[in-house]
């Protein structure tokens, strides 16, 4: 099996006309007048062959276009790659972080085994250095993943490493870009780890396989510790959700709890985190099946929980000051002789009885085991992570993850951690009416509600098993996947949810 792409990200102060590089990136404003002083220097350097591109028109600065400019022999870097920023006054730090992607992404398409990226004085001022150091990192990881450990072959095979250099003229910049970029390589590793096991597939990780990965995880981090549930205890314990799922399947359930205590003693003052995530390894629906259309797409259902893997592995080498349990129900939904049928009463680890009205509405039958046995462990602030409706789909296409929660000021936290990581949510209600719609006549709740709004009822599901404890949800189907290759990345799983959850932990 191949592995990924090795990635390295430092910082280099330099000489920009002495620049050795494979390719030196450079940002440019769609709405700038003229060049700014650094690609003037390079495009006096070229003869002027930067700003007859622009003058051509072939290349406006748009976000998400690039054009490249050969070395020539007449600077030393081999090309520029030019990287359209868009309008200046509506750039972010995501703006930025994209750039990185988009430049990174085409790195590994053109096999350059090293660039420099320049960051744009613009930034400069508006942006703390040290963020711009950690999202310019995130970047680089997101856009030059690919995923093809499967592929045997080496014919047009991609180079083995990339070497990235942040680069700027000033070793002041240099030492507080610096602050930020050990933070960004360790979120930007954890996604690319979260995208490999998420796009592996059901027949390489089952339940009792993302168990064994989650302990030599565990293994191999400072801080970090886990106990896996199998079947028997999950039966003693009354796991009721999580078995009636995985009672379909060869494959036991498991139930994976991660804890991440900090050195800090102070933590112990602080409030104790849970992120619960989905992980079917497998969903195909079960008796109710799924039509055959994109049902290979299913590998992905356990993205929630790999989300809350790659988060957990980054909140330990980031050495947050804060205490986090990484709470993954794991199951593999499958119709069989075994299988938990529609119309079957279960009792779940809360005590409350489920009609099961529809077995594809399987995820928030594990969920609920997993969200009440992280109240029951005390926990403060609850977030899942799930990809639960189609529903949510839906309602936000491909863009945002739905937001549901109990408590304002929690789902502020959220909103304010996606507008700094890029990874987008839109709020959505989970309340009483909601509620509703998910009472049984001959259980406690049914796991289905009415034809509308299957997002918001499927969250008023999950409320139930929260008891007072502020809790928040992040409905994912729809983000967790790039279905085609974008510019600033190749296709497959997203990682979506480690930039995001981390965030929202290192802000708390
Ligand atoms: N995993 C699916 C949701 C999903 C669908 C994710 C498409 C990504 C892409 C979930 O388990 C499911 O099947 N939900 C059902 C619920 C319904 C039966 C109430 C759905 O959305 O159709
Ligand atoms: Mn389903
Ligand atoms: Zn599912």
């Amino acid at each position: 099996m191949k592995n990924i792409i090795d990635v390295e990200v430092k910082t280099q102060k330099v000489d920009f006309s002495r620049c050795k590089t494979g390719m030196l990136v450079l940002g440019i404003f769609s709405d700038a007048k003229g060049l700014d002083k650094l690609s003037a220097d390079l495009d006096r350097r070229l003869s002027g062959a930067v700003s007859r591109l622009i003058k051509l028109g072939d290349f406006k600065g748009k976000e998400g276009t690039t054009a490249i400019v050969y070395g020539d022999g007449k600077i030393a870097a081999g090309r520029l790659l030019l990287v359209g920023l868009g309008e200046r006054k509506k750039a972010t730090v995501d703006t930025l972080r994209r750039a990185a992607a988009n430049a990174a992404n085409k790195a590994v398409d053109m096999k350059a085994r090293n660039i420099s990226l320049a960051l744009h004085r613009a930034f400069q001022g508006r942006f703390d250095l040290a963020v711009m150091g950690q999202v310019c990192a995130e970047g680089v990881y997101f856009g030059s993943y690919r995923y093809d450990e499967f592929v045997t072959g080496s014919e047009n095979g991609r180079l083995d490493s990339l070497a990235v250099g942040l680069v700027d003229s000033d070793s002041a910049v240099i030492k507080k870009l610096n602050k930020g970029l050990s933070s960004g390589v360790i979120i930007g590793k954890a996604q690319s780890y979260v995208r490999t096991l998420a796009n592996r597939p059901g027949n390489v990780i089952n339940p009792p396989a993302l168990a064994a990965e989650a302990k030599r995880l565990v293994a191999g981090t400072k801080g970090l510790a886990c106990t896996v549930f199998d079947e028997k205890q999950l039966a003693a314990e009354g796991m009721g959700g999580i078995l009636a799922v995985g009672s379909g399947s060869q494959n036991k359930p498991r139930f994976i709890v991660l804890r991440y205590t900090p050195q800090d003693k102070k933590a112990n003052r602080l409030p104790t985190v849970a992120i619960v995530g989905k992980a079917i390894t497998f969903d195909s629906g079960g008796i109710n099946i799924k039509p055959s259309t994109l049902l290979d797409q299913m590998k992905l259902d356990k993205s929630g929980g790999i989300a809350v893997l790659g988060t957990m592995k980054a909140v330990a080498e980031l050495k947050l000051p804060i205490r986090v349990y990484g709470m993954i129900p794991a199951a593999e939904n499958l119709p069989s002789g075994t299988s938990y049928r529609p119309g079957d009463i279960v009792t779940t680890f809360s005590g409350k009885t489920v009609e099961v009205q529809n077995t594809d509405a399987e995820g928030r039958m594990i969920l609920c085991d997993a969200l009440n046995y992280a109240v029951k462990q005390g926990c403060d602030i609850i977030v899942d992570i799930a990809t639960l409706t189609g529903a949510c789909m839906v309602a936000l296409g491909r863009y945002m993850a739905g937001l549901m929660g109990n408590d304002e000021r929690l789902i502020g936290q959220l909103q304010k951690a996606a507008q700094l990581s890029g990874e987008k949510v839109w709020p959505m209600p989970s309340s009483d009416e909601y509620a509703e719609e998910m009472k049984s006549k001959i259980a406690d709740l049914k796991n289905i509600g009415s034809k509308w709004g299957g997002a918001c009822t499927a969250a008023a599901f999950l409320r139930q098993f929260v008891g007072d404890k502020k809790w928040a949800h992040l409905d994912i189907a729809g983000v967790d996947i790039i279905e085609k290759p974008t510019d600033s990345s190749a296709e497959g799983s997203s990682g979506f949810g480690v930039r995001l959850l981390t965030t929202f932990l290192m802000n708390l």
